[in-house]
């Protein structure tokens, strides 16, 4: 009897090494620091799924990149990194991530290069084309400035700048451009900062200087990087992008199921990517129910044609939610997944700390769960389905 060709298979992993508590950001590359994204992945989680799952030049995909925490610290790690994100805003981060200014010293001659052409921009804004609500948030002269810079940057591709600008856009301190506003989500603060008590914070806020510094802050701390190796972002919907090569492991947290609304709590920097309508956007990047898990089951399907045999698919997802309190939302991605024929290793789930929840209130996920799967039957299942 003919014995069928046997695939090597590496011993699966019984456990997993992550570093859930204290903060990652004393430690982390600066690059991280960018600029805020709602359902960021802490950097340090990110980088030991990556050194337990994966080897030296293998190629990473991370379908749902958000900010491109995994993109940035897959690179770090010396792998070769597959990103892809349909929010332009995540897109935009994860590509100012992957492919920063090799030096301090060169991003200030390129602000220095550009400073001409943003100048002319702005003195053709016209704000009676600005809506409202975005009006609200700057002093007219910054709003001008701002968007003369962002329409130059835009315009150059020049997504590290880019980035950096929408990174100091709003916030209370006075590093930033807006009113006094909250940093990741945008809201004004008038309440707390009334303009007849704190004038200053209301007064016209110039914004080289601003820029220049922040992308000094972004260079504090950035490792060694191999700028040979594959670093790629795309911007389409996980279900129907397909990259070119075969990947080595898909290391990803996908949306939790409209617990988080991308598009909605990104409004004002998504403004200034060119996008008017946040509530569309949120309609695909932020799905509910029955369209996530349809969302999952299509990305299943088409991750089993890029992911090798064998190799892992681990997901960091949400535990529960406001939307679906009953519902397991691992135990669901699961269930799809092993029908799909992936196999489930493990999952691990840890509280959140208090501080990684970015809205107070929010009465949804209060833990985190990694799943590990595995492309490709269980071995003693099959067998003994034979
Ligand atoms: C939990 S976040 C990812 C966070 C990321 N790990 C980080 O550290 O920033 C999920 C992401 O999925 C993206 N997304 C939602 N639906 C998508 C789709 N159909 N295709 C691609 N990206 C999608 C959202 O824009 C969001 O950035």
């Amino acid at each position: 009897m003919a014995s069928s060709p046997t695939i090597p298979i590496t011993p699966a992993p019984t456990h997993l090494t992550c570093n859930w508590t204290g903060s990652a950001v004393k430690a982390e590359s600066t690059l991280h620091q960018l600029s805020p994204y709602i359902g960021k992945l802490k950097s340090s989680i990110a980088g030991s799924l990556i050194a337990q799952f994966t080897d030296e030049d293998d190629v990473i995909y991370d379908p749902f990149s958000g900010s491109g925490t995994v993109a940035l610290e897959a690179w770090v790690a010396g792998r070769n990194i597959v990103a892809n994100d349909l929010s332009p805003y995540a897109a935009l981060l994860t590509r100012a991530k992957l492919f920063p200014y090799t030096s301090l010293k060169a991003a200030a001659r390129d602000i220095e290069n550009l400073a001409p052409e943003a100048e002319k921009a702005r003195q053709a804004v016209d704000l009676r084309s600005v809506p409202a609500w975005v009006r609200e948030f700057f002093h007219p002269e910054t709003l001008r400035e701002t968007l003369g810079w962002t329409l130059t940057l835009r315009e150059r591709r020049r997504w590290f700048l880019l980035a950096s600008l929408l990174g100091i856009l709003h916030h209370q301190r006075p590093g930033f451009l807006s009113f006094p506003s909250s940093h990741t989500v945008p809201y004004l603060r008038k309440k707390a900062f009334p303009p007849a008590e704190f004038p200053e914070l209301y007064a016209y806020r110039s914004l080289r200087d601003r820029l220049d510094a922040k992308v000094k802050r972004a260079f504090r701390r950035v490792p060694e990087l191999n700028r040979s190796l594959v670093r790629n972002c795309f911007a389409k919907s996980a279900h129907s992008f397909t990259p070119k090569q075969k990947v080595d492991a898909i290391i990803t947290s996908p949306p939790y199921m409209r617990q988080l609304d991308y598009a909605r709590d990104n409004r004002l920097r998504l403004w200034f990517l060119g996008v008017a309508d946040s509530r569309a956007l949120d309609g695909e990047i932020s799905p509910r129910k029955d369209a996530f898990l349809k969302l999952m089951g299509q990305c299943f399907k088409k991750w089993k044609t890029i992911l090798s045999p064998e190799k892992y698919c681990i997901l960091v997802v949400g535990d529960g939610s406001s939307e679906v309190e009953a519902a397991n939302l691992p135990a669901l991605i699961s269930g799809i997944a092993t029908k799909a024929g992936y196999t489930h290793v493990l999952d691990h789930t840890e509280a959140i700390p208090n501080e990684r929840r970015v809205r107070r209130g929010l009465t949804g996920s209060t833990s985190e769960t990694i799943l590990v799967l595995r492309n490709g039957r269980d071995h003693a299942t099959s067998l003994s389905h034979a």
